[in-house]
């Protein structure tokens, strides 16, 4: 196997004496879909952070193609930042812009011309079926048309890691599976690195090639989609059937 593209080792943080990380591995590999699960509040979007430098760590080191994103200054970590984008759970949209401009705004800070931005933006909100919002603001929208407005952002610069918190949370059915199969094929075609945060067990498995669990700090289970399905380690199976039960509910 390759060396893993991005490698926390031994990743040690806290928030006052709210112990979030001790000791977490994990690896994720160029050009797969690594799924992070783990019940609310274990740390999902605080690792997620930590790989763009968003949240630094108390101890230990995160390898980016072998360079420690730890000890790199705000410069180069701003540098750095450019391979990735990054859709936040709570989407973090501004509110005094319209759609477009939401979507618009990581390619003009690229100075991408003009023309191509309106192209590109048309395009990817043809692609979320949300073109009629084009001139609406944020408030004006629905929960899960937020979240489709904020998936069009991510994808719009055609990134080469993106970093997905809860892509589908609030979504009906329908929408939760287009947007999933879209993350697949905009995979596919652009062979992008993703790493998501989901509850959607086992939903999100089809698209992943590596699932990690986090657990009390730790990552528990790292592996495929197959064999944490198969793993008769008990916290794993609690947690994986609590989600089953609940669909037959
Ligand atoms: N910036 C911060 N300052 C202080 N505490 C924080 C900060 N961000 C997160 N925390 C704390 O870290 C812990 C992990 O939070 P996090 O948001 O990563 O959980 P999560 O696994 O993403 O949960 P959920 O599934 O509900 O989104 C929580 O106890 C949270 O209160
Ligand atoms: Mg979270």
């Amino acid at each position: 196997m390759t060396s893993p593209l991005i490698q926390f080792v031994n990743i040690k943080k806290k928030f006052g004496t709210n112990i979030v990380m001790q000791g977490l591995d994990l690896s994720i590999h160029e050009g797969e879909t690594t799924t992070i699960i783990g019940k609310s509040g274990t740390g999902k979007s605080v690792l997620l952070k930590h790989i763009i430098g968003l949240i630094r760590p108390d101890s230990g080191s995160i390898l980016f193609a072998g360079e420690d994103i730890v000890k790199m200054g705000r410069k180069e970590i701003r540098k750095f930042k450019q391979n990735f984008s990054y859709m936040f759970q709570e989407n973090a949209l501004f509110d005094s812009m319209t759609v477009y401009e939401n979507i618009a705004l990581p390619l003009s800070e690229k100075k991408v011309p003009l023309d191509d931005v309106k192209k590109k933006v048309k395009l990817r909100m043809e692609q979320m079926e949300i073109s009629a919002t084009f001139s609406k603001y944020p408030s004006q929208l629905s929960g899960g048309m937020k979240k489709r407005v904020a998936l069009a952002r991510a994808l719009v610069t055609d990134p080469k890691i993106v970093l997905f918190d809860e892509p589908t949370t609030g979504l009906d059915p329908l929408r939760k599976n287009t947007v999933l199969s879209m993350i697949k094929s905009y995979r596919d075609m652009f062979g992008f690195t993703a790493v998501i945060v989901s509850h959607e067990i086992p939903d999100i498995f089809s698209i992943s090639q590596r699932v990690a669990m986090l657990d009390s700090g730790k990552i528990i289970f790292q592996g495929t989609p197959e064999e944490i399905m198969a793993s008769d380690e008990h916290k794993i199976r609690s947690f994986i059937n609590g989600y089953e039960d609940q669909e037959l509910e």
